[in-house]
């Protein structure tokens, strides 16, 4: 292993020599350890000319727009661009079932969006934005494209993750991507190095095109996004109360686009199926699902049926990875 305290020296030397005297960065937040470590780190290399910006794309979990940017704001001081773009994303996804389709629409979303924001910059600034930071790390990069001599190989892409390749060609911006190395036990590291708050460092991953590839199928299907925002609220709550976030390496609801049959006081529903997932791992690349005990499982599905409208049935994910993989699309 490498000591954090080296790579951090050695990344903010390399991004101050990349960079020159002039040049200004933008840094897409996303919410997660990942991108806020990123940017923590460039901002300590180059301050203010680092420009984040934090993308509200309608595909959020519950209040998680509210929760990251008081975080920003009040605990790490990161010079952060609100910007809502519900709509945008929302209208590009809306019949869309196949799960690479709704990544590549994202992602290019994504780019389009950070695109204008720069240019909103250079009129600011007068000097055009020349890089955009990204929080890759290095399974992500082996996902998608194992690099020569790194010993893995795939024959095909497993998934595209939007924050690697397929970036269009006539794309402005150049990438920073500092974490490209680290697994992620080493960028918690690098966050408690950097003063990150602990709590926030522990926060479990979140896949960039976000519920979208947690709502099975079309997830602008009646309320499906809202539904899955309150399960999965009540799930990770749960969770916390008992202690065992940070045993988990990732848990979620999923929202499954079918119905069946319930009684409800009296009364027979066709109400929505929803599926739990939490997983144990070391770096995403593989994964055991994690046993909770009985008792915990009894009372959040009670809770979930009880609480949210439209669902009446709660199923648990019990496939480690592989053969599946920690998100169901
Ligand atoms: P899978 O589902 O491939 O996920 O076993 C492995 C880890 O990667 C996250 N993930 C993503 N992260 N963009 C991301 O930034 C993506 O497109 C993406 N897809 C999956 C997933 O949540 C898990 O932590």
């Amino acid at each position: 292993g490498w000591k954090m305290e080296d790579v951090l020296e050695e990344e903010v030397k390399v991004i101050r020599g990349m960079l020159g005297p002039e040049n200004h960065v933008i840094c897409a937040l996303s919410g997660g350890v990942d991108s806020t470590v990123a940017a923590t780190l460039v901002h300590k290399a180059i301050g203010d000319r680092l420009h984040c910006v934090f993308v509200d794309n309608g595909l959020l979990r519950y209040k998680e727009r509210e929760r990251v940017m008081e975080t920003f704001e009040k605990d790490l001081h990161l010079p952060v661009t609100c910007v809502d773009a519900t709509e945008q994303f929302l209208s590009k996804l809306k019949g869309v079932v196949d799960p690479e389709r709704k990544r590549k629409i994202i992602g290019k979303e994504f780019i389009c969006i950070f695109d204008a924001f720069a240019q909103d910059l250079e009129q600011k600034l007068g000097n055009r934005p020349a890089y955009l930071v990204q929080g890759t790390l290095y399974p992500d990069v082996i996902e998608s494209c194992p690099p020569p001599g790194s010993g893995r190989t795939h024959s095909h892409t497993i998934k595209s993750h939007h924050n690697v390749g397929g970036l269009p060609k006539d794309m402005k911006l150049k990438l920073i991507e500092p974490l490209k190395l680290l697994f992620k036990d080493e960028v918690r590291e690098l966050g408690r190095i950097l003063n990150v708050p602990v709590g926030f460092l522990k926060r479990h991953p979140f896949p960039g095109p976000g519920l979208a590839v947690r709502v099975l199928g079309d997830v602008t299907e009646g309320n499906a996004l809202d539904i899955l925002r309150e399960v999965d609220e009540i799930f990770i709550q749960s969770i916390k109360n008992a202690g065992i976030y940070d045993s988990i390496w990732q848990a979620f609801a999923v929202f499954l686009p079918i119905r069946s049959v319930g009684v409800q006081g009296d009364q027979r529903t066709h109400s929505h199926v929803v599926a739990l997932r939490a997983v144990t791992s070391q770096d995403g690349m593989t994964a055991d699902w994690f046993n909770f005990d009985h008792k915990f499982l009894d009372d959040v599905a009670r809770k979930i049926c009880n609480s949210v409208r439209g669902v009446n049935r709660v199923v648990q994910d019990i496939t480690s990875k592989p053969p599946s993989t920690i998100e169901w699309e």
